[in-house]
């Protein structure tokens, strides 16, 4: 059976699509090509260019290439642009995952897995969250998460298709330098921005309710992610009614002046002091997984630590940034 990947060409669609390739799947990006880039794809896989608004060209695809399940991760993910662009954020991750789960019911697909976030959560007050710890998304990103979370479920339940949605807490790493993280907009790669420019880097608060007073998060390697995926794929194979919802993360907390200790050591720039700078507005002081479920229903757990994420990812920063 073929399987679509909508993103398939961005960071962590093209991981996804090399663990579906390895795991004997055959697939078919789906990417408008906006943040995505075709030399992330193995390969023979082929790639379709186009919008996730674009009702007529998803139609012609999944005729085209006989799909039978959907790996939905097109979006827009950045939460500080979700504020000042709300009606955008809601029409490309709201009304795209709405076309294309329109598209897929009506060609028959029995099987939808969707990109979800630990964003949807907001600022959870636990130690570790679990999928039933309360939703209170705290951006329109996070909404936009949560509504398709919504829309899949109900769609799923109405349509006879098997539903994955899966929350990612903070993926990191690449599986080779070719593809690795292109942004700058998290933790990892915003400090590897200023250390190569031999600026300090910097702490959003150190004043928080945690240990070092730092926050903490759960990191979580892009290749665990993709495994996940493959996991998932596979029980919505097995199991025509699954409608699950789950988390994606390593379990573990990692605070930011850990992580921005390990960035120094792995890149050797032990010598710039973390500079501390004022906390950012929305920044929860802690958010780590409970992986409990995802082990329970689909026998995965995450096989990379921290350090190999960081390594991983600047060796991909530095094959980007020769200079
Ligand atoms: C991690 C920690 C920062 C940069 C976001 C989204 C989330 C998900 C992943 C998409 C925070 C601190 C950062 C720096 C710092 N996105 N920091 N100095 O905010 O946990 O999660 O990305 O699905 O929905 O909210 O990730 O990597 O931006 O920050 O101190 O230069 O690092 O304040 O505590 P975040 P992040």
């Amino acid at each position: 059976m073929t399987w679509m990947i909508t993103g398939g060409a961005g960071y962590i669609g093209s991981h996804v699509v090399k663990a579906l390739v390895e795991g004997g799947h055959r697939v078919v990006v789906f990417d408008d090509l906006s943040t995505g880039d075709p030399g992330r794809l193995p390969d023979g896989v082929p790639l379709e260019r186009g919008t996730v608004l674009d009702r007529d060209a998803l139609d012609r695809v999944l005729r085209e290439y006989a799909v039978e399940g959907v790996v939905h991760i097109a979006a827009k993910k950045q939460v500080g642009e979700s504020v000042e662009r709300p009606l955008w954020y809601y029409r490309e991750n709201v009304e795209g995952l709405r076309t294309v789960l329109e598209a897929a019911a009506d060609a028959g697909v029995r099987r939808f897995l969707f990109s979800s976030s630990a964003a949807v959560y907001g600022m959870p007050d636990v130690d570790l969250v679990t999928e039933q710890t309360p939703c209170e998304p705290m951006s329109p990103y996070g909404e936009t998460k949560l509504a398709g979370e919504w829309l899949v479920g109900a769609t799923g339940r109405a349509h006879g298709m098997a539903t994955a949605c899966l929350r990612y807490f903070n993926v990191a790493g690449a599986a080779s330098p070719e593809l690795g993280d292109p942004g700058v907009f998290n933790l990892i790669p915003m400090v590897f921005d200023r250390i190569t420019q031999g600026k300090a880097p910097l702490v959003f608060g150190t004043d928080y309710a945690t240990p070092d007073g730092t926050c903490i998060r759960d990191y979580i390697h892009v290749e665990d992610v993709a495994a996940a995926h493959v996991a998932a794929a596979r029980r919505l194979t097995d199991d025509p009614a699954a409608g699950l919802v789950l988390n994606i993360g390593s379990g573990e907390g990692v605070s930011v002046a850990e992580m921005v200790a390990l960035i120094a050591e792995v890149s050797g720039h032990t010598d710039l002091e973390p500079e501390v700078a004022p906390r950012r507005p929305g920044d929860p002081a802690r958010v780590v997984a409970s992986a409990e479920a995802i082990t329970k229903e689909l026998d995965w757990t995450a096989q990379h630590d921290v350090r190999s994420m960081v390594t991983s990812a600047w060796a991909g920063w530095q094959l980007r940034h020769p200079e």
